[in-house]
């Protein structure tokens, strides 16, 4: 029976080798952004109403002028195909049925092209600039050309972080069999035969580029490393603006004053992001950054909230702080890993089902219903980050601000 998320993630971590499970569940350093992502969500605590008819209980909203049917996106990861084969189309493909964006990594296995000809759904593509500026022009062509809705511009790896897992288990592209993972792969020959009928193993959008070609297999990071840009900056926010006339989105937004020049520069959406805490290690939880961010924006560009999302109600609570959307990454790879297409669409119902119970027991049953007091901050000693008032602190009312749902 798999009745949550963590259900999907055992079934997950059963079928994939361990190196390829490792591989998703990293986070830099010593890990304290990927599980305060998760923590910080406790702090929230519900305000509920009763006696409300909540018969009716409705989710849907608009992204970036698109009617969605939840309000719960796909994140982009890379190497999604590793997960199970034409991994990305399948996702995708899971995003359409169940009426919502997928965001397409550059560092996907299907081609951008092959993606968009698998599923008619809002296609995101997600942007790294490469040092070689024809690289990323021709990758922004290609996302015009495959009818890619928006572009989103992943704006927190000048380098990669430090996933110090990836490094012990020899992760390379293409995967390689070597003395400490045999036996590992041999307990997964399932994922093995599986994987045989992928058309490739390694980043799609770039086969044949010299950096990929020279060696067999290479290491993630190095090959990130020798190949991004370090030295991004608004200037290239601006030139990208100039070249691409749909919205423009940037993903791992963590300051106010970052958002603020975002909005000054005609971005139209924000992720308010630390990139699932897979970058720098000790940025604050996603979910505690929002608040500020929303405040500085003041409802002039949308902002997705992404990073720590297991439960339906996690969303209803970054809803409710002034997100639009959120973003899912690790929950909808886990039923990518479970079950291919139908995994994902488990994920997405399983959050969806939750939230829509949530806003019924809140006495919220719409989304523009959801506000700050729908929430308080409350921090027993056992859940507090080491900055939280100490326990027995009296539990915050938060008051309303803007950034609620409009539709
Ligand atoms: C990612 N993420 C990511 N982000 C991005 O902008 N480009 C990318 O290629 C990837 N690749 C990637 C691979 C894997 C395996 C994971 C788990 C994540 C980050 C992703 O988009 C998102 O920010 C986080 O996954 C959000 O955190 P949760 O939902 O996984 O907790």
């Amino acid at each position: 029976m798999t009745a949550s998320i963590e259900d999907l993630r055992q079934r997950a971590r059963r079928r994939l080798p361990r190196t390829v499970f490792d591989y998703v569940e990293g986070f830099s350093d010593d890990g304290f952004t990927t599980t305060a992502n998760r923590r910080s969500f406790d702090r929230y605590l519900f305000n509920s109403r009763t006696l409300v008819d909540v018969s009716k209980v409705d989710h849907s909203t608009t992204l970036l002028g698109e009617p969605l049917a939840t309000p719960i996106i796909l994140a982009p990861a890379g190497l999604a195909g590793l997960l199970a084969p034409r991994g990305e189309e399948l996702a995708a493909k899971a995003a359409a049925s169940r009426g919502t964006v997928f965001t397409l990594s550059t560092m996907s296995i299907g081609t951008l092209e092959e993606v968009a000809a698998a599923a008619s759904t809002p296609l995101w593509f997600q942007l790294y600039v490469w040092k070689d500026r024809g690289v990323t022009q021709s990758l922004v062509d290609r996302a015009k050309a495959a009818g890619y809705r928006a572009l989103c511009l992943t704006v927190d790896v000048p380098v990669m972080g430090n996933r110090e897992q990836d490094r012990r288990n020899g992760f390379t592209i293409p995967p390689r069999l070597h003395f400490s993972n045999v036996l590992d792969v041999l307990r997964h020959l399932g994922w093995v035969l599986r994987m045989s009928s992928s058309p490739r193993a390694t980043f799609g959008n770039f086969v044949g580029h010299p950096a990929l070609t020279r060696s067999d297999a290479v290491g993630v990071a190095r090959f990130t490393n020798s190949q991004f840009d370090a030295s991004v900056t608004w200037k290239d926010v601006e030139w990208l603006r100039s070249i691409w006339s749909g919205p423009l989105v940037l993903k791992g937004i963590t300051s106010p004053e970052d958002a603020q020049r975002a909005v000054s520069l005609g971005v139209e959406a924000l992720i308010v992001s630390n990139h699932g805490g897979r970058q720098l290690d000790f940025l604050p939880a996603a979910i505690d950054l929002l608040p500020d961010i929303v405040d500085a924006v003041e409802g002039r560009a949308e902002l997705i909230l992404d990073g720590g999302i297991r439960r339906g109600s996690d969303v209803a609570k970054a809803i409710a702080l002034g997100a639009r959307a959120c973003m899912v990454g690790r929950p909808y790879l886990y039923g990518l890993a479970a079950n291919g297409q139908a995994g994902v669409e488990l994920a997405l119902d399983l959050l969806t089902s939750e939230l829509d119970r949530t806003l019924a027991l809140l006495g919220r049953p719409r989304l523009n219903e959801l506000d700050r007091t729908a929430l308080r901050v409350d921090a027993p000693a056992s859940l507090a980050p080491r900055t939280s008032p100490p326990h027995g602190a009296t539990p915050t009312l938060l008051k309303p601000v803007g950034g609620t749902h409009d539709t």
